[in-house]
């Protein structure tokens, strides 16, 4: 658990952080947002004491983090930021175990960590790569994994996919969402997108101005945004613009698809890592061209090498623009008993999702006003 209490720091007369109090229990996945200049990559360089305050204490597990060594401290606490600098003459592995070997692991225990972490982002194959030799995602996966090396129980993230193109930034989301969950960690994550915010969080910290507007879960804040500089920052999210019927305020774009030249097995792994258990599939263009079913895979897969003769198109499909009604429709037949419908582009690529979790939020809203 950490706790803020009176926290307030000033540049010369200009006081950057006012009295905040806030705590985060365990295990949860903050995200600390607002808009830029407000105090967030401030607030968060305080829990590994990279600033101190000036008036106010931060508790880590009841723990007045003053009185700890910052060194150690540090090595409690994993940090990832948008520049993640990886030593440029250490090979991922090293990079991966800079902490573990100042700790004094030993070298198994070291190639065990690297190991498993690796295994974790499906980067095995790259663990006596350069730096160099890896992509802008592939490197800022690595910063994460660097971070997580020493198993810290708190992991600090400024802006962290930030620099990333959406689709790798969209990626690297997913698998730290999932590292999070499997590892219980608890991160605190600093973003300007509420996106990200809205699709990562446990809890959304909301500041303004050094202070504190709204401490919310994703729901409650899209419910009851505090003022209206949150409801501005939800933007597209939030009541009022909902309620358009048009099908892509209800669909949601975090969407696994696959390459149809992709294999069977890579296929089966993305879907058990996912917890899903159908995947779209597209071709070189990213057009959507289908799905492909885990009971597909398990019946004939063994033969196959890439899940191009597995794709099925009885998904149905609806258009950007559309109105909703008719998918709702579909989705709440309980003959039909389809679990989503697939919204494409005008050029035939995916823009996103509409789930059976969608209409029932849709509905509630309907029968109880502001529901959201
Ligand atoms: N070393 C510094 N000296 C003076 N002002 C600073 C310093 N570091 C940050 N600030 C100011 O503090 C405010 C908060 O900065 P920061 O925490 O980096 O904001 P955010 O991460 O939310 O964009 C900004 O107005 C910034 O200009
Ligand atoms: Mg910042």
């Amino acid at each position: 658990m950490i706790q803020f209490e009176h926290i307030s720091k000033s540049y010369g007369k200009t006081p950057i952080l006012k009295d905040l109090n806030f705590t985060i229990p365990d295990g949860q996945f903050v995200v600390l947002i607002g808009p830029s200049g407000c105090g967030k990559t401030t607030t968060m360089k305080m829990i590994n004491r990279l600033l101190e305050p000036d008036t106010g204490s931060i508790f880590i597990d009841g723990k007045d983090i003053q009185s700890e060594d910052k060194v150690s401290l540090r090595r409690h606490i994993g940090y990832v930021i948008q520049q993640i600098g990886l030593f440029p003459n250490m090979t991922v592995a090293q990079n991966i175990c800079v902490v573990p070997r100042l700790l004094k692991y030993d070298k198994d225990k070291c190639d065990e960590i690297v190991t498993d972490l690796l295994k974790m982002v499906k980067m095995e194959q790259y663990a006596d790569k350069y730096p160099s030799e890896l992509s802008g995602g592939q490197q800022q996966r690595i910063g994460v994994l660097r971070a997580l090396a020493a198993s810290p129980p708190i992991v600090l993230m400024d802006e962290p996919f930030s620099a990333l193109d959406p689709m790798t930034r969209e990626i690297l989301q997913d698998e730290i969402k999932n590292i999070q969950q499997k590892l219980n960690k608890t991160i605190i994550f600093v973003s300007h997108d509420m996106d990200e915010a809205l699709k990562l969080a446990d809890i959304i910290i909301f500041m303004s101005k050094g202070k504190i507007v709204q401490i919310a879960s994703p729901e409650d804040m899209l419910e009851n945004p505090a003022n209206e500089l949150v409801r501005d920052f939800l933007g597209k999210h939030s009541s009022e613009s909902q309620e358009s019927s048009a099908i892509e305020s209800f669909m949601r774009t975090s969407v696994q698809s696959m390459r149809k030249d992709r294999g069977v097995r890579e296929c089966a792994e993305r879907m058990a890592r996912y917890s899903v258990d159908t995947l779209l599939v597209i071709d070189e263009e990213k057009h959507y061209l289908g799905t492909v079913s885990i009971g597909d895979i398990r019946h004939w897969g063994k033969e196959l090498t890439s899940i191009e003769p597995l794709i099925r198109q009885t998904a149905r499909t609806a258009r950007i623009g559309d109105d909703a009604k008719e998918s709702f429709d579909y989705l709440l037949d309980s003959e039909v008993n389809a679990s989503y419908v697939v919204v494409l582009n005008e050029d035939d690529t995916i823009a996103g999702l509409v789930t059976k979790t969608s209409v029932a939020r849709s509905v509630a809203e309907t029968l109880w006003g502001d529901v959201k």
